[in-house]
Formats: C-alpha cells, structure tokens, sequence
C-alpha cells in the first residue's frame, strides 16, 4: 500500500511510522518546513518514547519518508490520511475545522485514480460529508472515497497504542475503500485488533462519545475527592472500592488536578457544541468541562493553605508541567491555570519538567526555569507536585528540607504519603485523602 498522511504531528508521525513499520511504504507530509527539515534530518520534532528508533529504522528500511510537498505525495497514494489538528475554535469552542478543509481542498486538485481520503483527525459529526463535497467541488472528476478512522493512541505510549490497539473504528459505506482499509489493518490482524466497521457519521461520533466518558470518569473521581476530603474518607480507596467492579473498571479513576491536554477539553467542548446545534443537549458533559475548569485554577487554593493561606512574596517550586508524564505536550496543561492562579495571588514561580520547559516557556510569564527538582526547590516555601513524572516519585526529601525555606510538599497526584516525607519533617497536603495530610 503506498500511504500519504497529511500531518506530521503526534497522529500523523506516529500514524505514518507504524504503518510503514507494518510494512506500507508512506509518506508524511507537513507544511511546516522546519518540522519536516528536522526529521529528514533525523530529529524528531516531539518527544515521544520509542519514535526516534522506530521513524530511523523505517527511513532506513526506505518505507519512510518526509516532505513539504502535499501534491506529489498524494498523486501516487492509494490511501491518504488527514491528521492536522483540530483546535478548539477561538471565543466558541466549536471544533476548528480550517486546517482539514484547506488539506481536502489540496488533496482534491491532486487525486489520480482511486484514492480513499481517511480523516483520522478527531473532527466532528458530518465532517466527513463536507469533506467529500470539498474534494467533488474542487475536482469533479476524482474517483475516491471519503472514509472515518479516528485515532485512539494517548501520547506517551502513543506506538504500543497504535500497534496493539483495543479497537479500529472505521466508518464507511463503500466497499472498495472496506477492501483498502481492511488492506492498511491487515497487519494487526495477527494481534487481533476488532475492527469496527460502521457508519462514517457514527464513527465520528464514537471517537467523541469515547473521549467525553473518560473525561466524565476523570471528573467523577475528582469530586469523589473533595467528597472525599470533606466527610473523611480515602478516595484512593473509594477508586479501588470501586473500580474492582469489572462493569466500571479501574483506568481513569485517580484523582488530580483535573483533566488536561490536546484532546480531552477540546473533544469535549466541541461534543456540547455538537449537541447544542442539533437541540439535542450532552448535559453531563456540559457540567464535566465547567466543573473541570474550576478544579484546575482551584488547585491553587490548595497551594496557598499549605503555606498558612497566602502565596503573596512566596516562592513556589513546580514539578511538572506537562498534561501528563512522557510527553512534551503542554496545551491545556492544568500546570498553566495552576500557574497562573498562583501568580495571580502574588505567587513567584519556580519550575521544573524533563521535557516540556520549551513549550512551557512559550506559553507562561514570569516563570524561572531550573534543571531538576532540586535547584527549583532552593529557598522555595513549597514544592507542588503538578504532573507525576517517574523522576519525581524518589525525591531525597532529606537534601530538599536543607535547601527550602520551608517544608511544605503539595502532592496533587497522590504519589507520596504522610509516612513517606513526615519523617524528614514535610507537612503533606494531597488530594481526597485527609487521614494522609499532616
Ligand atoms: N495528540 C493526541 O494524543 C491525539 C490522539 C488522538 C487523536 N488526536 C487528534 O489528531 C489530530 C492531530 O492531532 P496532533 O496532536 O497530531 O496535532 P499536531 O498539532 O501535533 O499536528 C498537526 C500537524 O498538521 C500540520 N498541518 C496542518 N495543516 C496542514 C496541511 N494543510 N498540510 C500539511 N500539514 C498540515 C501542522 O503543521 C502540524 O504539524 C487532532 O484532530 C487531534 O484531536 C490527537
């Protein structure tokens, strides 16, 4: 199969280098010319475990290439994937489809013989249609199919996600694009992936449906914890009391500082837009993101308790930044409204994350940057635990007592407790656990 993906991001990267790892030969496409000089060169432009390895053995195995050129690479595919982003839409929160319409516009003029163009982007209900009707406009004559395969990986374990996925979801009608999209998967039969063929409308949706109930999962056991925190009870326990239960499952089910990332508020504020447009409303879902929104800035009030109820002239250590560990990926990063909220209280900011300070940079103010846990933490008034990276889990609280102007640990991922730093004289605030605190 000769594979175009249109996206050289962490879909489209991660997308292209497993297919032609699958043995497909594919092209990767991205318009932004310094992403595509850097990995020609060998460089991955995102962090991601494994991908470095896997994208240089595909290039040298000659199934994987790079290129700026969106026409030449769509001309000679049998399949072209759309993976560019799908933001948030500025003031309306409506899914911002210009990037996947400018790429349907692009792929129409260039399409020479049967081609099936796969939106693998998160884009949605009827996007697919308007795609199709973009291509026909553009290029009447084009003999090709619009087909739905949205994209489930999460960052940080994004090649074993792609390779031994819990499902395919493929949406069309179509038989030659079935018998082509079946072709593509044919290599994860052998790992017995379902895959799910169904309607492109409902495929749509399903990636929607499956982002909002892990969101909903998420923002449960976070209200679980103040719950939690408010009558006396462990919410780690609550979780595992619970998730025990084979019909609601373990995943999903810690509580933290709320959700965050490229996916999850997005996905699910373009959802509420979705059913608000067609008068069919997803109240749960409404009141996940605006209870979710509250929770990240009010994490700050936790901070602030912990070192006797103002921030005002404190300096404040920051470990992690990401939305989560193994990524460099910091948007939406509850990290960002803590920060800011802490700063909005006259909070001076310290920070530490093992690879998302670049990012981080470009998207805060004020923030002084240091090279571990260690340096941030010097003279600091308190250490906030933000992301739960493996490099913060054995943190020689003995070296950081002696260097902190007090020790105060706020941990909002749970990974310590009150044994663990009372006896190097931490005072520990968590989240849903009030028998931990001290
Ligand atoms: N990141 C995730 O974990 C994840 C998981 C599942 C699904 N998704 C979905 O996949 C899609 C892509 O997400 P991402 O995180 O990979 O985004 P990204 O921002 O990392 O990458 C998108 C890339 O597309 C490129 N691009 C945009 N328009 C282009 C065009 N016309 N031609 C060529 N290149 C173009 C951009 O330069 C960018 O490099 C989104 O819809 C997202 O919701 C993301």
């Amino acid at each position: 199969m000769l594979i175009t993906v249109i996206g050289s991001g962490y879909v489209g990267l991660v997308s292209g280098t497993c297919f032609a790892d699958f043995g497909h030969d594919v092209i990767c496409v991205d318009k932004a010319e310094d992403k595509i000089e850097k990995l020609k060169g060998g460089q991955i432009p995102i962090y991601e475990p494994g991908l470095e390895e896997l994208v240089a053995s595909n290039v040298k195995a000659g199934r994987l290439s790079f290129t700026t050129e969106l026409s030449d690479a769509v001309r000679t595919a049998d399949v072209v994937f759309i993976a560019v982003g799908t933001p948030s839409r500025r003031g309306d929160g409506h899914a911002d489809l210009s990037y996947v319409y400018a790429a349907a516009k692009e792929i129409a003029a260039s399409l020479d013989g049967f081609t099936v163009v796969v939106t693998k982007s998160t884009v949605p209900v009827g996007t697919g249609d308007e795609v199709e009707r973009i291509i026909r406009e553009t290029n009447p004559d084009a003999d090709f199919e619009v087909v739905s395969n949205p994209e489930f990986l999460r960052e940080g374990a994004a090649i074993n996600d792609f390779k031994r996925p819990d499902r395919i979801v493929v949406g069309l009608t179509d038989e030659r694009a079935k018998s082509v999209m079946t072709e593509v998967y044919r290599p994860l039969y052998l790992n017995r992936a379902p895959l799910v063929f169904t309607s492109r409308r409902t495929s749509e949706l399903i990636k929607y449906a499956g982002n909002a109930f892990l969101a909903m999962k998420i923002t449960f056991i976070n209200e679980l914890a103040d719950l939690s925190e408010a009558v006396g009870a462990d919410v780690q326990d609550v979780a595992r009391g619970i998730g025990l239960d084979n019909r609601i499952g373990a995943k999903f089910l810690n509580a933290g500082p709320g959700y965050g990332g490229s996916c999850f508020p997005k996905d699910t504020l373009a959802l509420v837009k979705t059913a608000q447009d067609h008068s069919s409303p997803v109240r749960l879902i409404e009141t996940t993101c605006s209870i979710n929104d509250q929770r990240k800035r009010s994490m700050s009030k936790k901070v602030a308790e912990a070192v006797g109820g103002d921030v005002r002239g404190k300096k404040i250590a920051v470990l992690g930044l990401t939305f989560k560990p193994n990524t460099d990926d910091m948007r939406d990063s509850p990290a960002l409204s803590i920060i800011q909220a802490l700063q909005d209280k006259g909070a001076e900011i310290h920070a530490y994350d093992p690879e998302g300070m670049d990012s981080a940079a470009q998207l805060t103010e004020h923030v002084t940057f240091g090279s571990d846990a260690y340096e941030i933490a010097k003279d600091a008034h308190a250490l906030v635990i933000i992301t739960e990276w493996n490099a913060f889990r054995a943190l020689d609280f003995g070296r950081l007592k002696k260097d902190m102007a007090a020790p105060v640990l706020v941990d909002l991922r749970n990974i310590y407790g009150k044994d663990e730093v009372a006896k190097y004289g931490f005072s520990y605030t968590c989240v849903g656990r009030p028998d931990q605190e001290i």
